[in-house]
């Protein structure tokens, strides 16, 4: 059996990309039954980027509702909060020392924050906490928990995946086999979903569509997507079109197709929104009012919340109990 694994930083409301890129594969490969999946609400992880309390908590309530609404089998995948799990930041620890400095000085968050304030003139270290710094190893103890051996993500995750893999290699080597190497899985047919300014579509960049906005609302931000001056009639380059990308995560081939030529035929703006509008809205109409339903419901996502923990920790507590042995911490006798 596989066991693939995924988790969604709480810093949000579940935008496109995440659905196409993490929910959308996540809930396809939850329904093969040669897999055991384990999906999670990285709020952990969410402190490093934000410290809004009310923001954290909302956006946990809104990623577990939209997983639910989606229909993700709680009864076949194993579906949790991260901080429900105890055992995840005791194995940090662990694995925090097992893990290379210089392995962390090169983690991409880190170095982008390091950058960004040479540029501006600023202390390179400014503003960057511990939380930032160790990420990876947070990230590694989620994966490396479980045993997980597949993990979907998109691109922007491979390296901490990578390190993950690292980490569990120089625990192994020292400490025995313990952990399985976790591979990342990308879809290479899923590309990295823009957003509306044409940069990759992420809550940093403030520039996405969240995926279950009112009918009204997802109309209006989808005619806010930025396109070039060309009028209707004139032929547009579909490849470099963020309406005909988003398009085509949502289109069957033959949709795609239609469109591609449509864009070429020179298709107006207005329209090729109109429709965009029209496929999105009816893929995700129906679970948007199981959404509605159950945000209306905290009683029940907790409820799956703390079923999915138990399950979790039918697994994490003999394992960490392993784990401490193999390390040396356990009762004298
Ligand atoms: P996060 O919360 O930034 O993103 C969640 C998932 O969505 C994917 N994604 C996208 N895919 C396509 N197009 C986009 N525009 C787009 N934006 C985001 C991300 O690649 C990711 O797969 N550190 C992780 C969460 C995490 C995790 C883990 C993941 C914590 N522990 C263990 C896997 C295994 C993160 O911040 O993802």
């Amino acid at each position: 059996k596989q066991r693939v694994l995924t988790g969604i930083t709480t810093t949000g409301t579940p935008h496109l990309g995440n659905y196409v890129g993490a929910i959308r594969p996540a809930i396809e490969a939850s329904k093969d039954s040669d897999n055991e999946s384990f999906y999670f609400l990285a709020d952990f992880h969410a402190l490093i980027k934000c410290q809004d309390p009310a923001l954290v908590h909302q956006s946990t309530r809104e990623i577990a509702a939209t997983w639910l609404a989606l229909g993700l089998d709680t009864d076949k995948s194993v579906f949790y909060r991260q901080s429900d799990i105890p055992e995840i930041p005791e194995l940090t620890w662990l694995l925090t020392c097992m893990t290379a400095k210089g392995l962390m000085n090169r983690a991409h968050a880190y170095k982008a924050a390091v950058d960004a304030n040479r540029e501006a003139g600023e202390d390179p270290d400014y503003g960057v906490t511990m939380g930032l710094y160790s990420y990876p190893v947070l990230m590694a103890a989620d994966i490396l928990m479980f045993n997980a051996n597949r993990v979907p993500v998109g691109k922007d995750q491979i390296q901490h995946v990578e390190m993950a893999r690292d980490v569990a290699q120089r625990f192994n080597h020292h400490y025995g086999e313990h952990f399985e190497l976790p591979e990342a899985v990308v879809d290479d047919n899923v590309a990295v979903l823009q957003g509306l300014d044409g940069r990759k579509m992420s809550k940093s960049y403030g520039n996405t569509i969240p995926l279950f906005l009112p009918e009204k609302k997802l109309k209006k931000h989808i005619n806010k997507i930025k396109t070039n001056l060309l009028e209707p009639g004139e032929p547009k380059d579909p490849d470099t079109s963020t309406v005909f990308q988003v398009w085509q995560a949502f289109a069957t081939p033959e949709q795609t197709a239609e469109m591609r030529q449509a864009f070429l035929d020179g298709i107006a703006w207005g329209e090729a929104k109109k429709q965009l509008f029209e496929l999105v809205n009816g893929q995700v109409a129906e679970a948007r009012e199981r959404y509605e339903t159950l945000l209306a419901s905290p009683a029940t996502i907790e409820e799956e919340l703390q079923k999915g923990a138990e399950k979790a920790r039918a697994i994490s507590r003999p394992f960490l109990e392993k784990l401490r042995e193999a390390v040396g911490i356990y009762k004298i006798s």
